[in-house]
């Protein structure tokens, strides 16, 4: 169930998103920052049938299979001024859920913007900003069945949640459509935007454990802020966090 048609796809993408088709890469956000720096133009998608060093937040080797899911990057040259940047990271994750959502099972978001299926997570995003461009990269786990042990525990894709074969780029159009939408509330309708991702937080209410640059901090999630942030409440008071690595659920 390899190559899909989706040069066909993309004749339906909105103004401005055009798309590149490569076999493969080792990223698919490197390639875009390389384009991007060669001056290439807001918009342009580069998506991978395989990457071969493709990666995730912190570092993190980031697992799709030739052929069974979508890796894929989009360049973005944005308006808004770039402290609103970290905002797209909300808006690829709310573009994602609802794609993934269109196809059948919920969706939640965990901050900022893993996207999960029946508390396990179907989907990555890599935001990275270069000078005047912004990087967003999607993983997202589609018709694999079978996960690398050290992520078999954590990981699902629509395949296993709907038990059905999905057409991945029928997914990449509905990703696409729905970012076109969410990118643009960055700017000038952030309360809508958050709206809809405070609504598929999951981990608001929860016991949470995480790493921020401060270190290991335990305390329990009491939403999401009006700038976007996490509001994690500790022994010490309540914490507005940009930004965490290893955000973990804890049992109640
Ligand atoms: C994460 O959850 O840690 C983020 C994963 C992001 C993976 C995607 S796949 C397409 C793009 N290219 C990469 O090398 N990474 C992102």
């Amino acid at each position: 169930m390899g190559s899909e048609n989706f040069i066909e796809a993309a004749a339906g993408f909105p103004e401005p998103f055009r798309l590149l088709v490569c076999e493969s890469v080792e990223s698919t956000n490197d390639e875009v920052r390389i384009l991007a720096q060669a001056g290439a133009a807001d918009g342009l998608i580069v998506l991978a049938e395989h990457q071969t060093a493709g990666r995730g937040r912190r570092g993190a080797a980031w697992f799709s299979p030739a052929g069974e899911s979508l890796a894929l990057s989009i360049l973005l040259r944005p308006e808004e001024p770039k402290a609103l940047w970290p905002r797209l990271a909300l808006a690829a994750g709310l573009a994602v859920a609802e794609a993934v959502e269109s196809f059948g099972p919920p969706a939640g978001i965990k901050w900022p913007n893993d996207v999960w299926i029946n508390q396990r997570k179907v989907a990555g995003i890599l935001v990275e900003a270069g000078a005047d461009f912004a990087v967003v990269g999607i993983g997202l786990n589609i018709n694999t069945t079978l996960f690398p042990p050290e992520v078999a525990e954590i990981a699902t894709s629509l395949r296993i949640e709907t038990t059905q074969y999905i057409s991945r780029s029928e997914v990449l159009g509905e990703i696409i459509r729905r970012f076109a939408r969410r990118r643009i509330q960055i700017g000038n309708d952030f309360d809508d935007l958050l709206s809809a991702v405070r609504l598929r937080c999951v981990l608001t209410g929860k016991r949470v454990g995480l790493v921020t640059a401060k270190g290991q901090m335990v305390g329990t999630v009491e939403g999401i802020a009006a700038g976007g942030e996490l509001l994690f409440r500790t022994a010490s008071g309540l914490e507005r966090l940009i930004q965490a690595d290893e955000v973990r659920l804890l049992a109640p």
